[in-house]
């Protein structure tokens, strides 16, 4: 199966909206010099839903192929919610992707498989690709023989409802890879999107599966992007702190060179 490689920037609660700016603008040149270069990798990021206005704008005007998304949707679509924000809206800002149970949101927000699992279902609703993310945690690793087991079980209730032939990513982030510079070795990040992508072709399909994006996240850099991107199972990654550099952040796109 041919799938376009992802470079996807999370910027979790970072840049106001002027920093945005500023950094985007400063992202659209620097792509723009090295074009060729990233020609077939699809890049994507996801700013503060403060700055996804912004974000459109500039790549827009400067007519950057790079795509964005959120961070987080509401599972409604409208209402009395307060401080929350609907996928209507996101998608209406030119989005294509948002993403659904990070870590973050899962330990600090306390979002389980079910709001996951309606949240998966809100983006599609909204015309969004969600990112859904999955992982174990130290504990969760060291407690089975098998490293896989729970983001299978996450996977499996977060796409639910899920149709075969949906546009879907999954983000493989093991938690105690995320910000920690730990980061999982390419054997231990393949073995688990391995066991993602059966687990995937057992819900939706062989087809599905093949086509299916699998990213890895935790801790990427410019100097193992490399050996992660030549897993078979492993298309793309999801990147936290190097995201917030432009030379870190382009030379993870470049990693072919
Ligand atoms: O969404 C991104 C991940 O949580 C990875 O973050 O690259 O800072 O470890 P990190």
């Amino acid at each position: 199966a041919s799938r376009t490689p992802l470079m996807a920037g999370n910027w979790k609660m970072n840049f106001n909206h002027l920093q945005a700016i500023a950094f985007v603008q400063k992202l659209a040149w620097t792509l723009k010099d090295v074009k060729h270069d990233f020609d077939d990798v699809e890049v994507a990021v996801f700013p503060p839903f403060t700055d996804i206005r912004s974000v459109q704008t500039i790549t827009q005007a400067d007519n950057l192929d790079v795509a964005y998304g959120a961070q987080d949707l509401s599972e409604h679509d409208s209402g009395a919610y307060t401080g929350d924000i609907s996928g209507d809206f996101i998608a209406t800002l030119g989005a294509r992707y948002v993403l659904v149970g990070h870590s973050e949101r899962r330990t600090i927000h306390g979002e389980g498989d079910d709001v996951c699992r309606a949240k998966v279902n809100a983006a599609l609703r909204h015309g969004l690709v969600p990112v859904l993310c999955v992982g174990e945690s130290l504990e969760e690793r060291e407690a089975t023989s098998n490293p896989a087991e729970v983001s299978i079980a996450q996977l499996k209730a977060g796409l639910a409802d899920v149709k075969p032939g949906t546009d879907i990513v999954i983000a493989y982030e093991p938690v105690w890879a995320i910000g920690t510079g730990k980061v999982a070795t390419a054997e231990q990040a393949q073995e688990v999107c391995a066991a993602l992508r059966v687990a995937l072709a057992e819900q939706l399909g062989d087809e599905t599966a093949a086509a299916t994006r699998i990213l890895y996240g935790g801790s990427v850099k410019p100097d193992n992007v490399a050996s992660i991107m030549r897993e078979p199972d492993i298309d793309g990654a999801l990147v936290g702190g190097a995201s917030l550099s432009i030379e870190d952040f382009s030379s993870i796109i470049r990693y072919r060179s």
